[in-house]
């Protein structure tokens, strides 16, 4: 690769850091759900985002919160680091809400570190908000076969650890992903954890037609999909990596994760129709929870989000419909 093609992937993997929080603005603008923070970081306007957008990213969300609390109240002296945090905000919201965690470290690329830095310093929003010894930002390239030693330097990598990736093993080569993912196994020795989202399914044909436009229209290659392509094979490749891993369809965690109540909260907020459209795209987006506590057991790990997580996903996504009933009864 000529540096200049090496200059143009660099930039493109860094614009899905913008894509991802316009897509977060556009939730918070509609009312989807409340982040104060995330605003801050765009002086630009939001372009639209469809309903089933919103719908997705509100469940992408509300999981990772959900899930990172559990985590902090399960394990004391917990330390979260955000692979890929781009312009991510639950750090301030953990944060403002005093939860207490030992360590919160936020990784990316140079730019997208310099960028979020420099407006964390220029908005009021941010003042006072993180406690420095707890809340650190880190400029490391995960491709990088030191990386895992770096990041087990930043923390202490005996104390129980979750890892997030929202988004980010899907830009990654698979051999730099499971490089990365059995370095953190051999570091960080106690209890460690692992919450992705990802696409996933990409060989049906709404998969890949999905991953073409995104080639087409954005530039933007995922090896890290196309080399695991279903829910089966993620979870039994992070297993084999050190971290026991179980998996759902953002469909499972849309009805299973976000109470009743507040989904028919978000279905009264705009009207959707799509059924076809919900199933298939949702049924193309995955959450995964692996890892292990200090006595090698992964029950607290995957039990970190409501919903059939120790149940192997029995039917496909496509089969996994919600109906137009089931809407009217949430519309209801
Ligand atoms: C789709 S964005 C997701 C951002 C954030 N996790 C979220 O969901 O809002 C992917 C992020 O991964 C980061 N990323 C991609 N490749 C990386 C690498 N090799 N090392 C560190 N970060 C990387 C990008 O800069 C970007 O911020």
């Amino acid at each position: 690769m000529t540096q200049d093609m090496e200059c143009s992937a660099q930039s493109v993997i860094q614009s899905t850091a913008m894509d991802a929080l316009n897509g977060k603005i556009a939730c918070v603008q509609a009312g989807y759900y409340d982040d104060r923070f995330i605003q801050a970081f765009s002086s630009s306007m939001v372009p639209q985002h469809s309903i089933l957008m919103k719908r997705g990213y509100t469940a992408r969300v509300y999981a990772f919160e959900q899930a990172v609390r559990r985590f902090i109240a399960t394990f004391p002296d917990s330390q979260i680091i955000s692979l890929g945090a781009g312009f991510d905000t639950l750090a301030f919201r953990l944060a403002e809400a005093n939860a207490p965690m030992r360590r919160y470290v936020e990784v990316d690329l140079p730019s997208t570190v310099n960028t979020k830095t420099a407006l964390m310093a220029r908005r009021r929003q941010f003042v006072g908000v993180v406690d420095p010894s707890v809340y650190e930002i880190v400029s490391v390239d995960l491709l990088d076969p030191d990386a895992p030693a770096l990041l087990a330097a930043t923390v202490d990598p005996a104390l129980p650890t979750l890892f997030i990736a929202e988004c980010l093993f899907a830009y990654l080569p698979i051999d730099a992903t499971d490089a990365l993912l059995s370095g953190l196994a051999e570091r960080f020795t106690g209890t460690r954890a692992l919450m992705t989202y990802d696409p996933v399914n990409p060989l049906d044909r709404y998969g890949e037609a999905m991953l073409a436009n995104l080639r087409r229209f954005k530039n933007i290659h995922m090896p890290g999909v196309v080399g695991a392509p279903t829910i089966e094979a993620l979870t039994a490749r992070y297993t084999r990596l050190g971290f026991p891993s179980v998996g759902r369809t953002m469909l499972n965690v849309y009805d299973e994760v976000i109470p009743e109540a507040e989904r028919r909260r978000l279905a009264h907020l705009e009207f959707l129709d799509e059924y076809e459209e919900w199933n298939l795209l949702l049924g193309h987006y995955c959450i995964t929870l692996s890892g292990v506590d200090a006595e090698g057991d992964s029950a607290a790990i995957h039990g970190l989000l409501e919903g059939e997580w120790l149940v192997p996903e029995k039917a496909a996504p496509e089969r996994r419909r919600v109906t137009p009933a089931l809407f009217d009864a949430i519309r209801e």
